[in-house]
C-alpha cells in the first residue's frame, strides 16, 4: 500500500508562491541529492536513478514553491528522519509497498520459533522497515492468537525512515482495500476478530494496538537497542552492499545469542555475514544468533578468504581430462567447496584459456562469496567466449538485478530465455526485476507468464531454484501477482 503522495500538500509548480519563478533542475543537481541520500541512507545508488523523475518532479515542485534554486534546496536538506523536506522526498522516493499478513508462512516460522524461546526472557521484536504497519500489526495478531503463546507477554518496536508511514501506521486506519488479500480463513480468525469497521475502514482494535510502538527510524545511521527477534523484510533490495553489511552487524550486536533474524523471501545473508547459523530447511531462509556453543557446528555462509593459493600449472592433459577436472569442479560446487572449484577451473583455464565454463563456475563462486564485480566479469567473459551459454546469460541477469541493474538485468535474462525457453528462473527474476524497478505492469504480466511456465514445467526440478520447491516460487509469484494488483489499484 502506497501512503499519499506529498503532491495534495502542495499547489501545482508554477501557480502558487513560485509566480513565474522557473526552476530547472539538473543532472548535477540530481547527482549530488543521489550521493547525499545513497550516504545518508544507504540507498542504492541505481535504485535512485530509477526514481529520477518522480525525485526532479517533487524538487522542482518544492522549489518553485521555496522561490529556491535546487543546489541551494539540497544544500539546506538536513538529512535527518526529523527534517519535514527530506520526508516529503522520501515519499517519491521509497517504495513502501507491504500488505496485511505478506508471506505469512514466514511469520508463522517465526511464531513456531518464539515458542521454543525461553520463557523467562521478555519477548521483543523489532519490525525494521515495516513500511506502514500492515506487517507489525499482522505479527501482534498470529502472536496473540497463537495459543501456544497465550500468557506470553511481548512487545514490537516497528520502525521506518518514513516518518508519513509511520504517521499512518500509528492511525491503524485501513482502507477496506487492505483486506483484498487476507483470504477468508484469516479474516476469520484474525483480522475480523482484532479489526473494528469504521466507514469504509477498518480500524485495528487497542488490544492489538497496545502491543506495537512506532518510531521513526534510518536503519543507517540511527542507533539500535536489544531484541529478541529482528525482522527487516524486503529492505536491503533497496540498500547498497556496504549499508546491508553495517546493518547486518548491528543486528548481531542487538541480538541476544539464540535470537533470530528473518529477512525477506529475495534476500539471504550469503557473503554478508558469516556468523549468523541459516536454519536449514526453513523457507523462505531465517537465522539465529548461534549460542557459544553451537559455533562450531553451524553450517555458516562463507565469506571471501584473502589470499587464495595460487593453482599449479599441468601438463596438458587434453579434453578428456578437463571435462574430468570440470565434473569435480561441479561437485566441489555442490559441496560448497569453494577454494576447491577456483582452483580446478584455474586448472582448466591454464590449460584451455578460452574455457567458458570454467569462467562460469569462477563466477558462481564469486556470486555466492557476494564479491559481484567479480563475478559480473566472469558471467561476461563466459559469455563472450560462448554467446549460446543461457546459464551464463541468466547468472548475468541475477548479478545485475543483485546490484540493482534493472535494464541490464531485465536484458541478461532476455538473452538467456531466447536461448532457453525453458528456464523458468529466468523468467521469474525477470518479473522480480520489472517489479523492483516500479514497473508494475509490465512486472505483472511477466508473474502471470512465470506462473503458468511453472505450471507446466514438467521436470522434477527447475534450474536455478536453489533447492527451493516449486511451489513455493508459485506461491510467491502469486502473491507478487496480489500486491501488483492491488498496489494498481491503490495508486488509480
Ligand atoms: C518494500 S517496504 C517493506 C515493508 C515491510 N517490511 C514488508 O515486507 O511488507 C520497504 C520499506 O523499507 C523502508 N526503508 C528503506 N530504507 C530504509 C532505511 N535506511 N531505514 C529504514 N527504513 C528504510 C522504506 O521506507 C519502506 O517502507
Amino acid at each position: 500500500m502506497k501512503i499519499n503522495s506529498h503532491r495534495i500538500l502542495l499547489s501545482p509548480a508554477g501557480q502558487s508562491g513560485g509566480g513565474g519563478f522557473k526552476v530547472s533542475f539538473s543532472e548535477s543537481d540530481f547527482a549530488r541529492l543521489r550521493s547525499l541520500l545513497s550516504g545518508k541512507m544507504g540507498l542504492r545508488e541505481k535504485y535512485l536513478n530509477s526514481r529520477r523523475e518522480a525525485v526532479s518532479e517533487y524538487i522542482t515542485e518544492r522549489c518553485t514553491e521555496l522561490r529556491m534554486e535546487p543546489r541551494r534546496y539540497i544544500e539546506r536538506l538536513r538529512l535527518d528522519v526529523c527534517d519535514p523536506e527530506l520526508q516529503g522526498l522520501l515519499v517519491r522516493v521509497l517504495n513502501g509497498e507491504t500488505s496485511f499478513f505478506r508471506n505469512a508462512d514466514q511469520l508463522q516460522s517465526m511464531c513456531d520459533s518464539i515458542v521454543s524461546t525461553d520463557r523467562d526472557f521478555p519477548l521483543s521484536i523489532w519490525c525494521a522497515g515495516c513500511s506502514t504497519g500492515q506487517e507489525p500489526y499482522s505479527i501482534a495478531m498470529m502472536l496473540r492468537s497463537d495459543p501456544r503463546l497465550a500468557d506470553r507477554p511481548f512487545s514490537i518496536l516497528a520502525t521506518d525512515v518514513s516518518g508519513r508511514s509511520i504517521q499512518f501506521a500509528r492511525e491503524g486506519l485501513y482502507p477496506a482495500l487492505s483486506l483484498k488479500r487476507i483470504g477468508e480463513d484469516r479474516h476469520r480468525r484474525l483480522f475480523g476478530i482484532f479489526t473494528e469497521k469504521s466507514g469504509d475502514k477498518y480500524r485495528i482494535k487497542n488490544e492489538i494496538r497496545r502491543f506495537v510502538t512506532f518510531m521513526s527510524h534510518n536503519l543507517n545511521n540511527d542507533p539500535f537497542g536489544a531484541f529478541s527477534v529482528i525482522l527487516c523484510r524486503n529492505v536491503f533490495i533497496y540498500l547498497e552492499e556496504a549499508s546491508q553489511r553495517r546493518i547486518i552487524d548491528k543486528f548481531y550486536q542487538s541480538l541476544p545469542p539464540g535470537g533470530y533474524l528473518f529477512l525477506g523471501y529475495a534476500e539471504s545473508l550469503v557473503g554478508l555475514d558469516a556468523r549468523f547459523i541459516a536454519l536449514a530447511g526453513s523457507s523462505p531462509l531465517h537465522y539465529r544468533k548461534p549460542f557459544p556453543d553451537m559455533e562450531m557446528e553451524v553450517k555458516r555462509a562463507r565469506v571471501r578468504q584473502p589470499g587464495e593459493a595460487q593453482p599449479k600449472k599441468v601438463p596438458d592433459k587434453g579434453a578428456d581430462r578437463r571435462i574430468e577436472l570440470f565434473a569435480r569442479a561441479e561437485k566441489l560446487f555442490e559441496q560448497k567447496k569453494y577454494d576447491g572449484v577456483m582452483r580446478l577451473c584455474q586448472r582448466i583455464l591454464s590449460e584451455d584459456g578460452n574455457s567458458a565454463r570454467a569462467r562460469y563456475l569462477m563466477g558462481r563462486v564469486h556470486a555466492q562469496r557476494a564479491a559481484y564485480g567479480s563475478a559480473l566479469d566472469e558471467f561476461r567473459t563466459s559469455t563472450a567466449l560462448d554467446e549460446l551459454f543461457a546459464d551464463a546469460h541468466f547468472w548475468k541477469g541475477f548479478i545485475h538485478f543483485t546490484v540493482g541493474d534493472f535494464v541490464d538485468a531485465v536484458k541478461s535474462f532476455d538473452n538467456a530465455l531466447l536461448l532457453e525457453s525453458d528456464l523458468v528462473m529466468a523468467r521469474f527474476f525477470k518479473a522480480m526485476t520489472l517489479h523492483a524497478a516500479g514497473e508494475l505492469a509490465r512486472a505483472l504480466q511477466e508473474f502471470r507468464v512465470t506462473h503458468d511456465a511453472m505450471k507446466s514445467h514438467t521436470g522434477p526440478l527447475m534450474k536455478f531454484d536453489e533447492g527451493f520447491p516449486r511451489k513455493h516460487y508459485m506461491d510467491m509469484t502469486e502473491r507478487y501477482i496480489a500486491d501488483i494488483k492491488e498496489a494498481m489499484n491503490t495508486e488509480e
